[in-house]
């Protein structure tokens, strides 16, 4: 079976990207990402490209050249998915707010939604393709869903995960590590429902790279490969704590360890904590699976990694305020970075929003600069924790797209995110503008000590 129309349900972070390369790989096939916030189709089809709603290196250049060709945003949701034989299902799984396995479990309601869409449009067979990063099991549920509600039409789920990065999304598509499908391999439906898949990804992705497994496996991996990640930033983290009590130097263990072949360098940068969209939500999803099958042991031994990034942000800030003579009340502090990582506009679960929220606490003045950052985005994460009222807020943050600007007058820069321009600002300039002592407190381990003590800053970078 040769596919011929895609329909995506869902235009984020995940949806963009990954449709848009699929549409650039396959110029013949149709792909239609739909979604209901209208504002950010809107943003989709914006003829300038700079406004897209979500930034990435390459992925401006993927839009420009399928868009419209073969690749459509659009928010006619039911339409697509009736021209569609394949329907991916990108919607967000966020931890749930409320009810049982409130602040763990994933919230599948946007799931939910979407499967019974589906199975009341559908008039003819589709292939349904979780591609969200869902609970272990969810595709039962799925087709449940699809088989009870729908037309009485054929339904094969299968389950293909994104492994992508932010910051580096079209370099992942483009060549991914692996490509995983989970599907129903018993039956002669479900493995043409796979086959139909593997073709799709064929069209770029090297066959061998193409790995299909049970559905289950498939699921189970996703939130694996998340939890494993996030492991070891943690434990390179824990290890920081460990380096500053003892003089020795975190990047110094990462390299020593990380050249051993079996352990590998990558995912062993220390950090203020990691962030990002996904890596709590689905280790915590991860332990409530466990939990809820009465395994506490493997619960426990992966909640710790979530304890640990707790902890890394709070230390950062600690020590903030001891190293600022154990006050920062009505200091200036400037953060440099409010993205969870370099590279992208998405500041999900960014540490700088925990920090701040601390420092703020403790009645700071926070001045932030972020590259990509929009102003409204970083007053609405602070808003979002409902730690204090907007107005406040707004009074005891300024943000402003000059860096130089945000470290004028101010006591102390705290580097929340990894951002390379960092690297090349006039340090000598910035310390010229600031109060003295003036101090450096590098979440992220990129700038130059030797440099910058040079110039007069007290540097500390964590774990040394
Ligand atoms: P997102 O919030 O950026 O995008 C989800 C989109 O779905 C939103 O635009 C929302 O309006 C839309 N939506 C929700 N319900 C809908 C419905 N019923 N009909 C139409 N549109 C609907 O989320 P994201 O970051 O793209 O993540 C999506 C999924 O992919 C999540 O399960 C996430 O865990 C997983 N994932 C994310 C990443 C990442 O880097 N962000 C990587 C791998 C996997
Ligand atoms: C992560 C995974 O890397 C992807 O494979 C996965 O698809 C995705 O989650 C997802 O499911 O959403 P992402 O969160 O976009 O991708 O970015 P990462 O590069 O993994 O970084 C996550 C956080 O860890 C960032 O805050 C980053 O700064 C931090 N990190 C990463 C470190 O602190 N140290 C490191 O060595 C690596």
């Amino acid at each position: 079976m040769k596919i011929s129309k895609i329909c995506c349900i869902g235009a984020g972070y995940v949806g963009g990207p990954t449709m848009a390369v699929i549409a650039q790989k396959c110029p013949q096939i149709q792909v239609t990402v739909v979604d209901l916030n209208e504002a950010r189709i809107a943003a989709w089809n914006d003829n300038d490209l700079t406004k897209l709603p979500v930034y990435e290196p390459g992925l401006a250049d993927v839009v420009a050249e399928a868009r419209g060709r073969n690749l459509f945003f659009s928010t006619e949701v039911d339409k697509a998915i009736d021209e569609a034989e394949m329907i991916f299902i990108s919607v967000n799984t966020p931890t749930k707010t409320y009810g049982i396995g409130k602040g763990m479990a994933a919230d599948l309601k946007y799931i939910e939604l979407c499967a019974r869409q589906i199975a009341r449009v559908a008039k003819d067979s589709k292939i349904v393709v979780e591609k969200s990063t869902l609970p272990v099991r969810t595709a039962s549920a799925i087709k449940s869903i699809l088989d009870h509600t729908g037309n009485g039409v054929q339904f094969q789920i299968l389950s293909n995960p994104e492994f992508l990065a932010e910051g580096t999304a079209i370099e992942d598509l483009f060549t991914p590590d692996r490509v995983l499908i989970g599907g129903e391999t018993a039956t002669s439906e479900g493995q043409k429902a796979v086959n139909a898949l593997v073709d799709v990804y064929a069209n770029w992705v090297p066959k061998d790279k193409i790995l299909t497994t049970n559905v289950w496996s498939s699921e189970l991996s996703k939130l694996t490969a998340n939890a494993f990640l996030a492991q070891r930033v943690s434990s390179i983290n824990s290890i920081s704590e460990l380096c500053e009590r003892t003089g020795a130097n975190v990047n110094e263990v990462a390299k020593a360890i990380g050249l051993d072949s079996r352990i590998g360098a990558k995912f062993l940068k220390a950090s203020v904590g990691f962030g990002g969209s996904c890596f709590q939500k689905d280790i915590l999803n991860l332990v409530y699976i466990a939990k809820s099958y009465g395994l506490d042991e493997v619960a426990d031994y992966w909640e710790q990694v979530i304890i640990m990034n707790d902890h890394q942000k709070r230390r950062f800030a600690d020590n903030i305020i001891k190293t600022l003579y154990n006050t920062v009340s009505g200091k200036k502090i400037t953060f440099l970075g409010w993205a969870f990582k370099k590279d992208t506009n998405d500041t999900r679960e960014s540490a700088a929003i925990y920090v701040a929220d601390y420092l703020l606490n403790e009645q700071a003045n926070i001045a932030v600069f972020d590259p990509k950052v929009q102003e409204q985005q970083i007053l609405t994460d602070l808003d979002y924790l409902n730690t204090r009222s907007s107005e406040e807020n707004k009074n005891n943050v300024d943000i402003t797209n000059d860096p130089y600007q945000a470290c004028k007058d101010s006591h102390a820069i705290a580097v929340l995110t990894e951002w390379d321009e960092f690297k090349t600002y006039d340090w000598q300039k910035i310390y010229d503008r600031m109060l003295k002592p003036a101090f450096i407190f590098d979440g992220r381990n990129i700038l130059n000590k030797e440099e910058l003590e040079k110039i007069g800053f007290i540097y500390k970078a964590i774990g040394s």
